[in-house]
Formats: structure tokens, sequence, C-alpha cells
């Protein structure tokens, strides 16, 4: 049965009616995925053609402005990026200026993005690109997933974006509209069952546009059903961000970057944090090379 309910497929939900039509067939029996294929694309390229999203790294998908944006999105929403994005890129317009800013810097323009440890890793995938890969962001997913904060589904997605690279991935948006259109009610679905239909329906002429369209549509999907990604048997939750360690990490950085720096005494001060875990916080950011201790004091990382 289907657990997003049946409203919803019965239409005016915004989710495309080829779309719920081809999750009926699904239902019913009455065709196996691979029959469904070409049906699946027209339908998915007819949403995209009146609904696609206006994003800057869209207009321009230069390797920079693709790996930053897909670094950017990885843990924070559009509408927020898309408003942080472009201050970003004022600031350190490529790889090289991101590559010899101060630390500092590029933590105060992350400001607002939240889960600082991508700063630190962007910057560091700069300083890799510039120094030994002669400023030029590689096209291999396999390469691109050893730099640092760069998993599966992001070093995938930059291949496909920057490079039009005929990739095979799921990432949340697309495991959504998979899980919508091909799995109807169906629970614990793993994304080994995923990947043949995502190989077998991609527009290997156009990966780009074609991955931009299943983003799209499973943003659409994820607005209007009970978000069905529950059904991955890859799902979870975001953990709350009041009093989380999280949240005392973020407060330790802005302090120093107001401060230049400060003793482990003022910051369990000024946060009111218990002393033993405020050590443990700091030792897990200069674990994460977001800030050093030295003498008792302790400040941003270069
Ligand atoms: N467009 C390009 N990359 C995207 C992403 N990661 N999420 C949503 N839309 C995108």
């Amino acid at each position: 049965m289907l657990d997003e309910g049946r409203p919803v497929y019965a239409g005016c939900s915004g989710i495309p009616s080829g779309i719920n039509r081809i999750a009926e067939k699904v239902l019913s029996g009455g065709g196996v995925p691979e029959e469904l294929v070409p049906e699946f694309q027209k339908e998915v390229y007819s949403f995209y053609l009146e609904h696609s999203r206006e994003m800057p790294w869209r207009s321009d998908p230069s390797p920079y402005n693709v790996l930053v944006s897909e670094v950017m999105l990885q843990q924070t929403q559009v509408p927020r990026v898309l408003k942080l994005f472009p201050g970003f890129i004022s600031r350190f317009p490529d790889f090289k200026t991101l590559a010899a800013a101060p630390f500092a810097d590029v933590l105060a323009t992350w400001k607002g993005l939240g889960y600082n440890r991508r700063a630190r890793a962007l910057m560091q995938t700069a300083q890799i690109i510039t120094c030994q890969m002669g400023g030029v962001l590689p096209s291999d997913p396999e390469v691109l997933e050893s730099f640092p904060h760069i998993g599966h589904a992001t070093a995938c997605s930059i291949a496909a974006f920057a490079y039009e690279a005929p990739v095979v991935f799921v990432e949340t948006n697309i495991r959504r509209v998979f899980l919508y259109t091909f799995f109807p009610g169906a629970r614990n679905v793993n994304d080994r069952d995923i990947l043949p239909m995502v190989r077998d329906s991609l527009d290997i002429a156009n990966p780009r546009h074609w991955y931009y369209a299943l983003m799209d549509l499973g943003a659409v999907i994820g607005l209007h059903v009970q978000n069905p990604n529950r059904r991955s048997a890859h799902y979870s939750r975001q953990k709350p961000f009041s009093g989380s360690d999280r949240k005392i990490r973020g407060r330790v950085l802005s302090h120093l970057l107001q401060a230049g720096e400060a003793a482990e005494y003022d910051l369990v001060e000024t946060t009111g944090v218990p002393s033993d875990r405020m050590s443990r916080i700091l030792a897990s950011l200069v674990r994460d090379e977001l800030i050093k201790v030295e003498n008792g004091r302790v400040s941003l990382g270069d």
C-alpha cells in the first residue's frame, strides 16, 4: 500500500500527473520498470522544461562553481546556498585565491552555511588542485572522491555537472524520485535496487540536464508527499541542532573569529559549557584542523 497516501496520487499535488501514472502502473503490476523508462524520461523532461530552477552554478557550470556549490549543497538547503554562494564566489573567485586565503577569511565568508568542516575541506581541495594538479579539477569521480569531505554522491554530481560525465549515482533528491515512482509502498529499499534503474534511465548524451531534472523533480516530490526517503534503507534523520556539540563548535568558532584567540577557560565561561565537554569539543576541532591550541591559547587554524 502507498504510505504516501492515495490523495497524492489522485492529482492536484504539484507532482506531474505522468509520474503518478507511472507509479500507478508499477503499483498495479501493469508494467515492469524497464518498459516504463521512455515514458519516465519524457515525463521528467517535460516537468523540467516547465519548472527547472535557476541557479548561478547551473548557468555557469565551471568546475570551480560546481565544486563550491556541490560542497555547499551537501548539508545546506538550496535557498540558503542561493543566498550565500554569490558572496563566496566574489570573495574567492577561483581555486588559486581560495587556496591562498587565510582560513579565518574563508570561515567568515562561510558563515550561515553551517557544518564549518566543509569550509576547511574546500580550502584544502583548492590547495591540492592548485599545487598538485596544475589548477585543473579532475573529472574522474574516483579522484574527486579522494579529496576531503567529498563522498561518492558529491564526486559523481561534480563529474556530471562540470564535465557531463555519464555517471550513475543516487543522492537524496534522485533517490526520492525513484522511490516515489518505481517503489510505491515498498519499505527498506536499498540503493542497490535503485541504481540499475538510474543507469537504465540515464540520458547518456545529457547527464548534466538529466540529473538537474531529477533533482528538481525530487525537490518537488519532497514538498508534496511525506518524505519517500524514509522508505530507503539508507534513511537517517538529521540530529537536532539545539544543545548539540555541533552548535557549541559553531559558537567557539564564532567567538574566535571575533576575538582572534581565547584561553580554554574563556570559552567555558562564554559558552557555559562544562570544561570536560569543552575539552572534548576543542579536541574534535583540532582534529578537523579548524583550530589550534598552543600554550593554552586557542585560535583558528591557519
Ligand atoms: N543543482 C545542481 N546541484 C544540485 C544539488 N546538489 N541539489 C539540488 N540542485 C542542484
